[in-house]
């Protein structure tokens, strides 16, 4: 693996500074995005709760948000999980037109834009941003959402495995892969780890030693880093200077505490090295590749029978990552609802809009059933399919 050295004090690579830019003709100053007329949609009927479930064009609706002194500013995390650009129209199980993905190149780029410069608006300070999308328009809009975030809230470019193995005829490889784009609106944003679990055999082989004193498994990590410093980290600790290129990861104030509390472990050639316990560990954290969360290859196992409806789990992580109990949580193409109904699973209050039909009826039922699979309501009265008590869904 490459180690490259960072800049001392962590300075950022030209301060996070964008010095390009996605030109195409009909592309908006955000402050004329920001006047454009807002709408205010329809509002859903799901019961007596703070939660809205909107419909009609998100872009009019999210504008008219910015006035609610109760929402912009303070929304948590939005996931969004837009069309794709794939000049194709998706129907559901009752092969009812769900909604069309025709919109292309720069006005598709504007399309998301637009949605994205009002969504900065409405996060709060602290607050994190998703963005679910294919490798058709993934890079396009990573350069669009440094413009509008920021480079440096750039947090991670998610590679999730959305499903099995294709066995591709064409002369490439099988495309199984989709991407998240997160950032977040400043430099602190709330973050709660998300973790795995240890598999025994696993927690063996990485933390193979154990403390002869307490019990208690560890590993050993060297205590330098690369690249020469100036300052405290780069002089003599107990007469030994750090290896050559090389810094203390601490201050020598710090290593003196670590050794008094014995997590330093030293080699029979008196050679420090940290030790990490196994039991200070939540678990495995989770890094930029996402296994294990695929969507439902049919739509018979969907929840909803709504196409492109996304895995539960998934949302699941992004919102336990990035919010607190209470907070706001915008999905602002919400489809079938995933994101809502993981917003209110985890206590989070939801915002989503849509303008398809059948987004909204498929919305309304997973809020009404949860995790209940659904997919089989067709051919079936739809009747019998258990909803809130409504009797039209807006009011
Ligand atoms: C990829 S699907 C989202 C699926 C969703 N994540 C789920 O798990 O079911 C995209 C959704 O965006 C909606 N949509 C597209 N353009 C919209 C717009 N201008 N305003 C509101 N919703 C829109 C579509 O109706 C569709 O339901």
């Amino acid at each position: 693996m490459a180690t490259g050295i960072s800049p001392p004090s962590g300075r950022k690579r030209n301060g996070g500074v964008v010095s390009y830019n996605l030109e195409y003709h009909g592309k908006m100053p955000q402050r004329e995005v920001l006047k454009i007329e807002p709408t205010e949609g329809r509002t859903v009927n799901i019961g007596e709760t703070r939660d809205r479930l909107l419909y009609g064009d998100n872009l009019g609706i999210l504008l008219s948000l910015l006035q609610d002194k109760s929402v912009c500013g303070r929304v948590r995390c939005v996931y969004i999980d837009p069309p794709y650009a794939t000049s194709m129209a998706f129907v559901d199980r009752d092969v009812q037109h769900a909604y069309s993905d025709t919109l292309e190149g720069a006005a598709y780029i504007e399309f998301l834009r637009r949605r994205l410069i009002v969504l900065r608006e409405l996060l709060a300070d602290d607050g994190s941003i998703f963005v679910h999308l294919d490798q058709n328009m993934a890079f396009e809009a990573k350069i669009i959402m440094d413009e509008v975030f920021g480079r440096c809230n750039f947090r991670n470019f998610i590679t999730r495995a959305k499903c099995n193995p294709k066995n591709y005829t064409r002369r490439q490889f099988g495309n199984v892969s989709d991407y998240i784009l997160f950032y977040t609106k400043n430099g602190e944003s709330v973050w709660h780890r998300p973790c795995l679990r240890w598999k025994p055999d696993r927690m063996r082989e990485e933390y193979p030693c154990v403390d002869q004193a307490t019990g208690r498994r560890y590993k050993k990590v060297p205590l330098h880093a690369p690249g020469t410093r100036n300052g405290e980290t780069g002089t003599a600790w107990k007469g030994r200077m750090p290896p050559a290129g090389k810094h203390w990861q601490y201050r020598p104030s710090k290593l003196e505490q670590l050794d008094r509390a014995g997590e330093i472990y030293w080699s029979p050639s008196g050679n420090p090295r940290r030790k990490v316990y196994f039991d200070a560990r939540k678990g495995i954290p989770i890094q930029d590749i996402w296994l294990g969360l695929k969507d439902a290859h049919n739509q018979n196992i969907r929840v909803t029978g709504y196409p492109t409806e996304k895995n539960f789990d998934l949302l699941r992580r992004i919102i336990r990552a990035t919010t607190n109990p209470g907070d706001w949580v915008v999905d602002c193409f919400c489809g079938s609802g995933t994101t809502l109904e993981a917003a209110r699973e985890l206590g989070r209050n939801f915002i989503g809009i849509d303008n398809s039909d059948p987004a909204i009826s498929a919305s309304v039922r997973r809020l009404a059933s949860g995790r209940e699979k659904m997919g089989d309501f067709v051919g079936k009265n739809k009747s019998s399919v258990s909803r809130p008590a409504q009797t039209t869904l807006f009011e």
